[in-house]
């Protein structure tokens, strides 16, 4: 049984019709929030939706003009979770300069646009909670993933510089992000196929051989592990942590 600790909080997650973002926005839901689910047109938010009980907002995040009329839409929330995220796998000298604008416009510049509207609203009511899913590739490389490193680091520079900015401004809006190694979604099961290509090595292989050899602990992450370290930043006793990069990441970084 969960804490029933964010009735009449409302929540916007980016992302919500799948994978983390599904997970986030139902273990949200679950602990009383409301929760506007966001993502790109189709049935996948549409049933996302109906299992949240709320209406969801459909948007481009890679389209300018989209977010700002999600902004607009949604108006005020307690909780921003920008969660939506693609991954694109190739070597820099055939990287696609398209996929590298729609990597870093995704899971950078959506994440900035949607915390410099929502901040405002959260310092007014004395209370908010910006919650970035960043990656593990937020704080360290890997080969071929040029576009989604560079957006992950930058967007735990943004996650420190807000969190700074709202500490002066309101205590009780915290900024964080998290950092998880794989976790078992549809985003890193499209990329046992090119990673098998880039690589040369069979897809069956490439879990083992490619994903988790930085993994201490050999094993995938469920998209309801995270869910959990998001709604436990969404706490009231979790106001001293802000700024914070909080890793899951099966002890990639303790070697
Ligand atoms: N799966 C992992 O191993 C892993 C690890 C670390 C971090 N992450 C991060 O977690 C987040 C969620 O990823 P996931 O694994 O659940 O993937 P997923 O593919 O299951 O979900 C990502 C969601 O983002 C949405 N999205 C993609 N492009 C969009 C756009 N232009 N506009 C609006 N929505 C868009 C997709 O439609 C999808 O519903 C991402 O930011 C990802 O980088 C994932």
């Amino acid at each position: 049984m969960r804490p029933r600790d964010l009735v009449g909080r409302r929540a916007l997650v980016t992302g919500a019709a799948s994978g983390i973002g599904l997970a986030v926005a139902e273990e949200l839901r679950a602990r009383g929030a409301h929760v506007v689910p966001s993502d790109v047109a189709g049935p996948a938010l549409h049933e996302a939706s109906l299992r949240l009980e709320s209406v969801g907002v459909a948007a481009d995040l890679s389209n300018r003009e989209d977010v700002e009329r999600l902004i607009a839409e949604v108006g005020d929330v307690d909780i921003l979770v920008n969660n939506a995220g693609l991954q694109h796998v190739s070597p820099i000298e055939e990287f696609d300069p398209g996929m590298w604008d729609r990597l870093l416009a995704v899971m950078l510049t959506a994440p900035f646009l949607l915390t410099r509207a929502m901040v405002s609203g959260m310092y007014a009511r004395g209370w908010g909670r910006v919650v970035n899913v960043a990656s593990v590739h937020g704080l360290v490389a890997s080969p071929y993933k040029s576009a989604y490193v560079t957006a992950k680091h930058g967007v735990l520079g943004l996650t420190k510089t807000v969190a700074l900015e709202a500490a002066a401004r309101c205590p009780q809006v915290t900024v964080n992000a998290i950092c998880p190694s794989y976790v078992r979604t549809p985003l890193v099961e499209k990329q046992i196929a090119a990673q098998a290509r880039v690589h040369g090595i069979p897809e069956d292989e490439v879990v083992s051989r490619i994903l988790l050899t930085q993994n201490a602990v050999k094993r995938l992450i469920e998209p309801s592990e995270v869910a959990k370290s998001v709604a436990y930043l969404c706490q009231e006793e979790s106001w001293s942590v802000t700024g914070a990069a909080l890793t899951m990441d099966a002890g990639w970084l303790a070697h």
